[in-house]
């Protein structure tokens, strides 16, 4: 295993806590009048993917600086026991080999000894020739009708990855299929989406790792009695329910039978599943051979992360980036503003991949650590962030480093549509950097023809300071491809941090706890006693709740 290293004891972290308070003086807008090759230098270009990471508060220096940190950190031993299929995530026990299921060589890949990639390929044939029954009508609903709906019962990452992907990438769906996803436990969703719905063209995939996750499990059987209601008859259910999942006796005992079973492995962490079976959804919507370019663009990545030299791997610039700003300029938030409304549930799919990732306080060690972990993640489409919270990025007091993505090619170029949108994502991020200074308010308002007294009174109002960082990606095209090597560029990107703060990146003992709690609770609502078991707020909320639901 890689040595468990307290990043604040090293070399390099020392040097940049000094080198920030020169650094945070620096303002961006000189930097590029000082260096005329800095976007040569700081850009980079990936397969249909141009990074630009030259609007940040860094120089050559910096960069040195927060490289020789991931040396610190043993980076470069840990990128070695993730791809060899150590046993990184040591609380529970497991490798984290989620790049197996995009990889496409005949090298063996091996955890324990074994070779993973038979029953790899075995499940991904199996789904391929899955999609192809259903697509053809070979396979059939009950009643002999096509299939046309396809609803995936899941949640977090059973649920974020399929949606996201399926979402950027609607351009790609088959004709004649629907998809649909329900991950709430809140009946409305479920209601909701059956309510158009006919259950003899409706295929269910109930999609869980565990399989024993209240909301999924809640939602599946509420879907099986629905569909019973119409089909009437058990022996149906093979017909319109799959599941994917690790867990082959809980999937039996749902009824689900094991032909009917797609698998993966305890070495999937939920939140980095889409590649696995978990993306069947996104198989049966934009058909097997597209998902099968999201795994091949996700595994371009791979081989650019684990075998490029730090200074122009674009995921650990990613992450160094981003933690100059956690640990040394005390940002708590980033933010990731898609210019593109397919991908509009990207931020969101990060905002779990990161948060439930790095949200973390104990080191490896098992100590508390002193420094910021995982920032909070948060984002949403371009423009409509403009209209909504870029006033505080722009003005606020907050420092935001924001991630900014566009397809230079639209998949709808009607009118200026495209044009502007791209405009104002160019603009966006040349403002965040420029601000607005006295002398160019001055100009503005004296061109106005506004009395200087007035003038007085505006214009600290309307000064921007600017230095605000963003990074830009830049992709000819969202593909399914540029989709996938887009989405593990920021996989590694978590990778690479949780190492540097030394950390477990790859299991969730926070969302455990509400799972559990949950489950106590819940047995406390069916009946009419007064609750008295709690906190005086929890007992009073309940007691509420019960008084209000007898009515
Ligand atoms: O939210 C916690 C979590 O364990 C996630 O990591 C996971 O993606 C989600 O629940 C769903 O779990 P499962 O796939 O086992 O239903």
């Amino acid at each position: 295993m890689f040595p468990k290293v307290n990043p604040t004891e090293t070399a390099a972290w020392k040097a940049l806590i000094a080198h920030q308070t020169q650094m945070k003086k620096v303002q961006m807008k000189d930097l590029f009048k000082n260096d005329s090759d800095r976007f040569e230098k700081m850009s980079l270009q990936f397969g249909d993917i141009l990074f630009d990471y030259s609007k940040n508060i860094i120089s050559d220096q910096t960069l040195e600086m927060l490289r020789q940190l991931a040396e610190e950190c043993k980076l470069k031993e840990a990128r070695k026991a993730m791809f060899a299929g150590e046993k990184i995530n040591e609380t529970e026990d497991r490798a984290v080999m989620h790049t197996a299921l995009r990889n496409f060589s005949d090298q063996p890949v091996t955890i324990d000894g074994e070779d993973i990639m038979p029953e790899v390929r075995e499940t991904r044939q199996k789904m391929k020739s899955f999609c192809e029954k259903i697509h053809s009508a070979k396979w059939k609903g009950y009643s002999g009708k096509k299939i046309k709906n396809i609803v995936n019962i899941g949640i977090g990452g059973s649920d974020l990855g399929p949606v996201m992907v399926t979402e950027a990438l609607k351009p790609y769906w088959i004709e004649g299929i629907q998809a649909y996803f329900v991950s709430n436990v809140d009946g409305t969703q479920i209601v909701e989406t059956l309510k158009h719905l006919n259950p003899e063209e409706t295929l269910f995939t109930i999609a869980s790792k565990t399989f024993t996750t209240q909301e999924t499990m809640t939602n599946a059987h509420t879907a099986r009695e629905w569909f019973l209601k119409s089909a009437k008859d058990e022996k149906f259910v093979a017909k319109h329910f799959v599941a994917l999942s690790t867990n082959e006796k809980g999937v039996k005992d749902f009824g689900i039978d094991a032909e009917n079973m797609f698998i993966f492995w305890d070495w999937v962490g939920g939140r980095y599943s889409l590649w696995s079976s978990i993306g069947l959804s996104i198989a049966l919507t934009i058909g097997y051979d597209n998902f099968e370019q999201l795994l091949k663009g996700a595994e371009s990545t791979d081989h650019h992360f684990r075998d490029t030299d730090f200074k122009e791997n674009i995921p650990v610039i990613m992450a160094l980036v981003g933690l100059w700003y956690t640990n040394f300029f005390g940002s708590e938030t980033e933010a990731i503003f898609p210019y593109d409304q397919y991908m509009h549930r990207f931020p969101a799919y990060f905002q779990q991949g990161n948060m439930e990732s790095n949200g973390k306080h104990t080191d490896r060690n098992g100590k508390n650590v002193t420094y910021s972990t995982g920032p909070v993640v948060w984002g949403e489409p371009g423009t409509n962030g403009q209209h909504a919270f870029y006033q505080l990025i722009h003005q606020g007091t907050h420092l935001i480093p924001c991630d900014f993505i566009a397809p230079a090619i639209s998949h709808n170029p009607i009118g200026q549509h495209h044009p502007i949108l791209v405009s104002n994502f160019f603009a966006q991020t040349e403002a965040l950097m420029n601000g607005k200074t006295t002398a160019q308010v001055t100009t503005e308002l004296k061109e106005k023809g506004m009395a200087k007294s007035e003038m007085e009174k505006l214009i600290p109002f309307k000064v921007f300071t600017g230095n605000k960082p963003t990074n830009s990606f830049l992709i000819k095209e969202i593909t399914p491809y540029s989709l996938g090597a887009l989405t593990a560029l920021y996989e590694h990107k978590i990778f690479v941090q949780g190492v540097i703060w030394n950390i477990f990146s790859f299991d969730q003992w926070g969302v455990e706890l509400g799972k559990q709690l949950a489950q106590n609770v819940l047995p406390e609502l069916g009946n009419n006693k007064e609750v008295k078991s709690h906190d005086a707020s929890t007992n009073g909320l309940i007691n509420a709740y019960k008084k209000w639901r007898k009515q």
